[in-house]
C-alpha cells in the first residue's frame, strides 16, 4: 500500500517559511510583497480559484490586488491594465487567470506581462530560461510537484518518468524539471499509441490530462511514484486523472485528489511572488 502524500500538510509547512520570509521582506522594503490577480469573465471555477489565492496571500503576509473585469473586456483594456500593473511598484507578481474568453489572445496577454513579474512562469522568457537550464520563475504546478518529490526523498537520477499531458502550464515544464534531475522522460498525450505500456514501464508517473480516472490503477508498476494533477468534476465527485484505489495498492507513493498537488500549486505561487519581490527590490 502506497504512502499518501499530504499536500495540505506539506503546504502548511512551506507556507510558514514563506510567511516568515515575507515578513522579513516587508521589514526591509517597507512594504509587503504584492500579487495582482486578474480575472476576466464570470466562470465560477475561476472565481473560486481567485478567492482561494487571495486568502492564501493574506495568510502569508502578501498583499493581493484583485481585478475582476467583465467578460466583454476588450484586448486594449486588458493590455492597458497589464501595462499599468507592470509599472506599479507595489505589484511584484501578476497573474492573469486562464483560460481567457475566446475573443482574447492569451499568448499576447502573457507576452505583455513583465517577465520579472510573471509569477505563473508562462512568459516565453521564463519558459526559455527553464528550457536552457537557468530557471527563474517556474510554473507553479510542476514546481510544487518537484517540492513534493524532494520532501519525500524521491531520487530521480536514471529513473524512467512518464508525463501524461503536454500543456504549457504543466506537461512541458514538468518534463524539463524531471530531466534536470536526471530522469529519462517520456511525454505522452491524447494521440499517444500504447499509453498503457508506457505508463506500466514508468518509475514515476505524472498525470495531467484532465480526464477522470483515465490512468487505470492496474497499469501502475509496483513501487512506482504516482502524481495526479487532475481535477475533474464528475457525478460521483471530484476525481483525479488516476484511478486512485487500485493505483494506491501498487504504488510506493501517491498523491490524492483533492489534497495533493492542488494546495502545492498555490504554495508555489506565494513562493514565486516573494521571489519576484526580491528581484524587483534588487
Ligand atoms: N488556470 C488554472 N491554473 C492556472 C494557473 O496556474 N495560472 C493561471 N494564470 N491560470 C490558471
Amino acid at each position: 500500500m502506497a504512502i499518501i502524500i499530504d499536500g495540505n500538510e506539506l503546504s502548511r509547512r512551506q507556507r510558514e517559511i514563506t510567511a516568515k520570509e515575507a515578513l522579513e521582506f516587508t521589514e526591509k522594503a517597507g512594504r509587503p510583497p504584492g500579487l495582482a490577480v486578474v480575472l476576466v469573465g464570470e466562470d465560477p471555477a475561476s472565481a473560486i480559484y481567485v478567492k482561494n489565492k487571495k486568502k492564501a496571500c493574506e495568510t502569508a503576509g502578501i498583499r493581493s490586488f484583485e481585478y475582476r473585469l467583465d467578460s466583454g473586456t476588450s484586448r486594449e483594456e486588458l493590455l492597458g491594465l497589464v501595462h499599468r500593473l507592470n509599472a506599479d511598484d507595489l505589484v511584484d507578481g501578476i497573474l492573469v487567470k486562464l483560460p481567457l474568453p475566446a475573443h482574447l489572445d492569451s499568448q499576447e496577454v502573457l507576452l505583455a506581462i513583465d517577465p520579472g513579474k510573471d509569477v505563473d512562469g508562462f512568459h516565453p522568457y521564463n519558459m526559455g530560461r527553464l528550457l536552457t537550464g537557468e530557471p527563474t520563475l517556474v510554473p507553479c504546478t510542476p514546481a510544487g510537484i518537484m517540492c513534493m518529490l524532494r520532501e519525500h526523498g524521491v531520487s530521480l537520477r536514471g529513473k524512467d518518468a512518464v508525463v501524461v499531458g503536454r500543456s504549457n502550464i504543466v506537461g512541458k515544464p514538468m518534463a524539463i524539471l524531471l530531466m534536470m534531475e536526471h530522469a529519462t522522460v517520456t511525454i505522452c498525450h491524447s494521440r499517444t499509441v500504447g499509453l498503457e505500456a508506457k505508463v506500466a514501464a514508468a518509475d514515476v508517473v505524472v498525470a495531467a490530462i484532465g480526464r477522470a480516472e483515465m490512468i487505470r490503477g492496474d497499469w501502475i508498476k509496483p513501487g512506482a511514484v504516482v502524481i495526479d494533477v487532475g481535477m475533474n468534476r464528475t457525478a460521483s465527485g471530484l476525481k483525479g486523472d488516476v484511478q486512485f484505489e487500485e493505483a494506491a495498492r501498487r504504488a510506493s507513493l501517491i498523491t490524492p485528489v483533492p489534497g495533493g498537488v492542488g494546495p502545492m500549486t498555490i504554495t508555489m505561487l506565494l513562493d514565486n511572488t516573494l521571489r519576484a519581490a526580491r528581484i524587483h527590490a534588487g
